[in-house]
């Protein structure tokens, strides 16, 4: 896939197909360290050993609609493309942690992407589940957390035009400052 903001689509989507009620995505860019980590947690049914086992075999799916399941198989193969890896923690009835990790400088690394449409999508349609977005960038931070974001509108669905175009800026603004000082740095032409 052209964008990791595409395969975190499809993890957090696995979340939801799991009957998850909170979701956690955390993303971690780390110069310093030359990572980078995106990590989705669930309190979704889990999977059991077999299926855990089975789950990066490109042809095992639990769904019917479609034969071939091939969210983590994609996932796993982009990060060790990368010089990374693909965890997975996960329990029948104590949800699921999928860990990908990539050299951030990988010349194969795609970048985040539209990761903003990505949440948006994800809270956007699916009213009942909470996403706690959590995204850091050589130290600098930006969350947002969709629990704590209803129970300030009480009541008010996040779907409300005014409430939506809200959460949309508060994204952007938040994408901005994670990456303004790093673009910052860029014209170092030393001229
Ligand atoms: N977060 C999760 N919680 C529980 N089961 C999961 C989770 N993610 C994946 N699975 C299981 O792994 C299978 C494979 O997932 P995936 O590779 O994304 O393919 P697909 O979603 O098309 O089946 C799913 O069908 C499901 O049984
Ligand atoms: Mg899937």
């Amino acid at each position: 896939m052209r964008e990791l903001s595409l395969h975190i689509l499809d993890i957090l989507q696995n979340s939801l197909e799991a009957g998850a009620q909170h979701l956690v995505l955390e993303i971690n860019e780390s110069s310093g360290a030359n990572r980078l980590i995106i990590r989705v947690q669930d309190d979704g049914r889990g999977m059991d050993r077999q299926t855990l086992e089975r789950v990066t075999d490109p042809f095992f799916t639990t769904r019917k609609t479609r034969q071939v399941g091939l969210g983590i198989t994609l996932l796993k193969a982009a990060a060790e493309r990368c010089n990374g890896a693909l965890e997975i923690a996960s329990k029948p009835g104590s949800g699921t942690t999928v860990t990908a990790a990539f050299q951030l400088d990988h010349i194969d690394r795609a970048p985040l992407g539209d990761i903003k449409s990505t949440i948006l999508s994800v809270i956007l349609a699916n009213q009942q589940a909470d996403l706690h977005y959590v995204h850091q960038v050589n130290g600098r931070r930006f969350e947002m957390d969709t629990a704590e974001i209803r129970s300030e509108l009480g009541g008010v669905p996040l779907t409300e035009p005014r409430v939506r175009r809200w959460l949309e800026d508060y994204l952007q603004q938040g994408y901005n400052a994670l990456y303004a000082v790093e673009d910052d740095k860029e014209p170092l032409t030393g001229d």
